[in-house]
């Protein structure tokens, strides 16, 4: 197994590059986009490839200064390859081909949420399997089962809207800016978390789903009843309110997963986590079933490139030349080892 991976993750609105000796982080750098997707009140997918376009070279330069290495020392690069949006994905994985390809170095395609997970096993203090993870971000909402280090069985996931999705949109029907999710928890401190009644969805589902979009549109018809200056008003009450049925979802299907299996702990991942209340409410659950709860730091829990550099350390790594046709993917990539798409004769083209 190579022991200084370059790892690459650009599948949203994060450009990150982190360089690792084996579990440990010697470089994690992260170039944020979220003030040039603000204006739009989200994040646009065409404006998120140009800049990961500008800014990947950079932000793997600046992780390898800070590492104090080359890619001369480099034995493997890893990069993001799904799921995630098409256009940022390509960036990152033509850049780790460019800089893998001239020097004959293997390339390691890694699963984004298999990233998330993976998190969990740099060092200091890393994790051992079996665990379960509540991964909660923008993009995704899932509850894995990790039995090993390479792959993790899906408990459970969202129907529809991803909570960090429902925390922004929400945000924005408050007129609170984007990312919604910080500036919701702030205001939500002021508020009445009982004020308002809402639905904890699939509280009645026997199943390890979630559901967010119900929730969300509760929000929207309050506002359309309370109208701007009543939303003015109780923004407070609201986002309190709207925090707490969110949290309640996410802590009663992780304490239903808990109750299936013999899990031994409880990790947790995205950029949800970094809920106060949520963790708050994850503690007092894992004490209750006297289960070990391990936090990650935040800049680990939401995107970041260590976490995919973690995951490669497990994963299959491609050997030169074969992984030049290798794709990306919006949706989740193939878990079983380095099938490509579209199957180019790139051989014959070589010769
Ligand atoms: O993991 P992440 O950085 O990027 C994705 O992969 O999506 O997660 C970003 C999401 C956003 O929806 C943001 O609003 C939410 O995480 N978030 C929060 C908090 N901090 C970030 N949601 C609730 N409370 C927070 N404190
Ligand atoms: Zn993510």
């Amino acid at each position: 197994m190579a022991r200084l991976i370059l790892a690459i993750e650009t599948s949203c609105d994060d450009t990150c590059a982190a360089v690792l000796d084996g579990p440990r982080v010697l470089a994690s750098t992260i170039s944020s986009q979220a003030a040039a997707h603000a204006e739009f009140g989200g994040v646009v997918p065409e404006v998120a490839s140009r800049h990961h376009l500008q800014l990947t070279a950079p932000v793997v330069d600046a992780a390898l200064r800070e590492a104090g290495t080359t890619l001369d020392d480099v034995e493997a690069v890893a990069v993001t390859v799904g799921p995630g949006l098409i256009g940022a994905l390509l960036v990152g994985v033509s850049t780790a081909k460019a800089i893998a390809a001239p020097r004959r170095l293997p390339l390691v395609p890694v699963d984004h949420l298999q990233g998330h997970v993976a998190a969990n096993f740099l060092e200091p203090d890393p994790l051992e399997p079996p665990f379960v993870c509540l991964v909660a971000s923008g993009g995704h909402t899932l509850l894995a089962g990790v039995r090993e280090h390479a792959a993790y069985e899906l408990l459970g996931q969202t129907l529809d809207d991803a909570a960090g999705e429902a925390f922004d949109k929400v945000a924005r029907l408050l007129g609170l800016g984007y990312p919604g999710g910080p500036a919701l928890e702030r205001v939500a401190r002021e508020g009445d978390p009982d004020a308002f009644e809402l639905p904890v969805a699939m509280s009645r589902d026997p199943g390890l789903d979630f559901s967010f979009s119900g929730l969300k549109t509760a929000l929207a018809y309050l506002c359309r009843d309370l109208g701007e200056d009543g939303v003015a008003e109780r923004r407070a009450d609201l986002a309190a309110s709207f925090q707490a049925a969110a949290v309640d979802q996410l802590v009663a299907k992780l304490d239903r997963a808990l109750k299936r299996g013999e899990w031994r702990a409880v990790a947790l991942g995205g950029g949800v986590a970094a809920n106060g209340p949520l963790r708050a409410a994850v503690a007092d659950l894992c004490e209750r079933r006297s289960v070990r709860l391990k936090l990650v730091p935040l800049q680990l829990c939401t995107d970041n490139a260590a976490m995919i550099g973690s995951a490669a350390r497990f994963s299959d790594a491609i050997p030169y030349p074969d992984y030049l046709d290798y794709d990306a993917f919006p949706t989740k990539p193939p878990a079983d080892g380095p099938i490509r798409q579209g199957h180019l004769d790139v051989s014959a083209r070589r010769r």
